[in-house]
């Protein structure tokens, strides 16, 4: 459904050039379950946002990105927001934190039905309700204000907003990042039963290999903008090929240990 094709991002802001994607190739099947996984900077969410066609301005992108045969990088603003929400939705990295604070969790999923889905009033309540419930929250929760939320709640809540248009593809930016491990482990089954209930594809983005695993059918690993190495969870835990594989995995096994003492 989605085709990558060597696609470079170069980031021009002051007088500094970054390079933050170096001639990426990659294919996202449908319904498939793809951990993108690297060190932080090297280029993951640069990737997030160009599928989405939110680079900032002045950006130099080159190569192509098609989904379902188009390619985004050429598509009108208009063409890509009728992709934004309906085709590829984003939970954005540190999504718990982008809430408004003096705003109801409904109203945060409501806006996004009544701006990208036409929905409103009575059935945009519904429709609030019924979103919550699949990503397992109280619908009671609707009323709240995102300080009311823990952590997980939250980003149960980012998940629930992703999914208000019935995206195809869920692009999840470190959805478990400051969370704890048994938290972690639930947001990945809600995203694994996710997919099956709801014929979603997603990709999800961590520098966590070892839990991307848990999940995923296929890796793929970024170093330095480029894939250093892609395979399924089996053959890159138990036989990285790539140095920087082998360190990602010692990292957060080592880390891990560290924690549980
Ligand atoms: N808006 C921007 N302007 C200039 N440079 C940027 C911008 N956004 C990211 N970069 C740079 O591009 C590179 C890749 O950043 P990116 O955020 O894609 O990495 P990442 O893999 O998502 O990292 P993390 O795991 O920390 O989220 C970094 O060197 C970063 O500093
Ligand atoms: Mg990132």
């Amino acid at each position: 459904m989605l085709d990558i094709k060597d696609l470079t991002i170069r980031y021009n802001s002051m007088d500094r050039v970054t390079a933050a994607v170096n001639g990426i190739s990659l294919s996202i099947e449908k319904g498939s379950f793809t951990g993108l996984v690297g060190e932080s900077g090297s280029g993951k969410s640069t990737l997030m946002s160009a599928l989405l066609g939110l680079l900032p301005p002045r950006t130099e992108v080159t190569g192509e990105i098609l989904y379902k045969g188009a390619d985004i990088l050429r598509m009108s603003e208009s063409e890509i927001r009728n992709l934004r929400w309906k085709e590829l939705s984003l939970v954005p990295q540190g999504a718990q934190n982008s809430f408004t604070p003096v705003m109801k969790i409904k109203r945060h999923i409501e806006e996004v039905l009544n701006v990208h889905s036409g929905i409103f009033g009575k059935d945009a309540e519904k429709e609030v309700v019924r979103l919550l419930e699949d990503v397992g929250l109280d619908a009671g929760i609707k009323e709240r204000y995102p300080h009311e939320l823990s952590g997980g709640q939250k980003q149960r809540a980012a998940i629930a907003l992703a999914l208000a248009c019935s995206p195809a593809l869920l692009l999840a930016d470190e959805p478990t990042t400051a969370l704890d491990v048994i938290v972690q482990a639930e947001i990945l089954e809600l995203l694994s039963g996710l997919r099956k209930s709801k014929d979603l594809s997603i990709i999800l983005v961590t520098h966590d290999l070892p839990l991307a695993a848990m999940v995923c059918d296929r890796l793929v690993v970024m170093k330095d903008g480029m894939i250093a190495e892609s395979g399924t969870p089996r053959e890159l835990v138990n036989d990285p090929r790539h140095p920087h594989t082998k360190d990602l995995i010692r990292e957060m096994f080592w880390q891990r240990n560290k924690k549980n003492g």
